[in-house]
């Protein structure tokens, strides 16, 4: 399976011109790397830009909305991300859901991204480090709240990325070990609910203080199928160093 890295530019930059440089400077860091997925996730008012800057790397957002069109003020669609290239979805991220996003909303937001035919990333985590349970029981609940129901068919392009919250943003990532540990547990869940031949399949991503000294422990040691990356994307050389150190493994 071909590793991917998502950069989650959260809400940075400030400007479009430095979303461009930001975007021009990684394609440039990167053009030489064919053997990971690169994915530029930045704010929606900079998605078109970037993506015509974006030649190696795919378009992703931060977030859609749960219902398909209507009188909603301030949301955007799955139609409108992919009618300006937006091949993945990061959906369900713990800052969204800080913010009141339920795993009912989660769910709808999967369903029809999915449907689109784009990739979405459902982000799952523990807010507090648990040093004595094996698998935190809200990662169980909001894989099976996020893929219930979702037709088995469309779950080619589903991503699972781990992130535990004490872990974002923090400077203090999981171990290696310990998120290997997560990742058997959450694709024990994932064949559980949907079969060994889907499960097997689905990527595994890890997010929460990766950077370019730490990456390549959490695909080697860690066996993860890729990263999700916040603060690091933001540094174009950090970020492609990440990306590069990956691809040489
Ligand atoms: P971080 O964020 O890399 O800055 O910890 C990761 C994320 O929130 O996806």
């Amino acid at each position: 399976m071909k590793k991917i890295v998502i950069g989650n530019w959260k809400m940075n930059p400030s400007t479009l011109k430095e979303a461009k440089s930001l975007a021009n400077n990684i394609e440039h860091g990167i053009r030489g790397i064919s053997k990971v997925d690169v994915v530029l996730a930045p704010p929606f008012p900079f998605l078109r830009d970037v993506g015509m800057v974006a030649k190696k790397s795919k378009l992703g957002a931060q977030n859609t909305f749960y219902d398909t069109d209507g009188a909603y003020t301030g949301e955007v669609s799955v139609a409108q991300l992919k009618s300006i290239g937006v091949k993945y979805v990061i959906i369900g991220h713990s800052e969204r859901r800080a913010l009141g996003e339920t795993n009912e909303m989660i769910h709808d937001k999967l369903q029809l991204t999915l449907k689109a035919g784009l990739h979405a990333v459902l982000c799952v985590g523990e807010r507090e480090r648990n040093h004595g349970e094996a698998f935190p029981p809200i990662i169980r609940e909001e894989i099976h709240a996020g893929l219930h129901g979702i037709k088995k068919s469309l779950l080619k392009n589903m991503i699972v990325a781990y992130e535990p919250i004490w872990a974002i943003g923090t400077g203090k990532p999981a171990t290696p070990k310990n998120i290997f540990e997560i990742s058997i547990l959450i694709r024990r869940e994932l064949f559980r609910m949907l079969g060994r031949k889907i499960a097997l399949d689905v990527p595994i991503l890890y997010g929460g203080s990766v950077n370019d000294k730490n990456a390549t422990e959490f695909i080697s040691e860690g066996r993860m199928d890729g990263l999700l990356v916040g603060g690091a994307s933001l540094n174009h050389r950090v970020f492609s160093k990440i990306i590069d150190s990956i691809a040489r493994l």
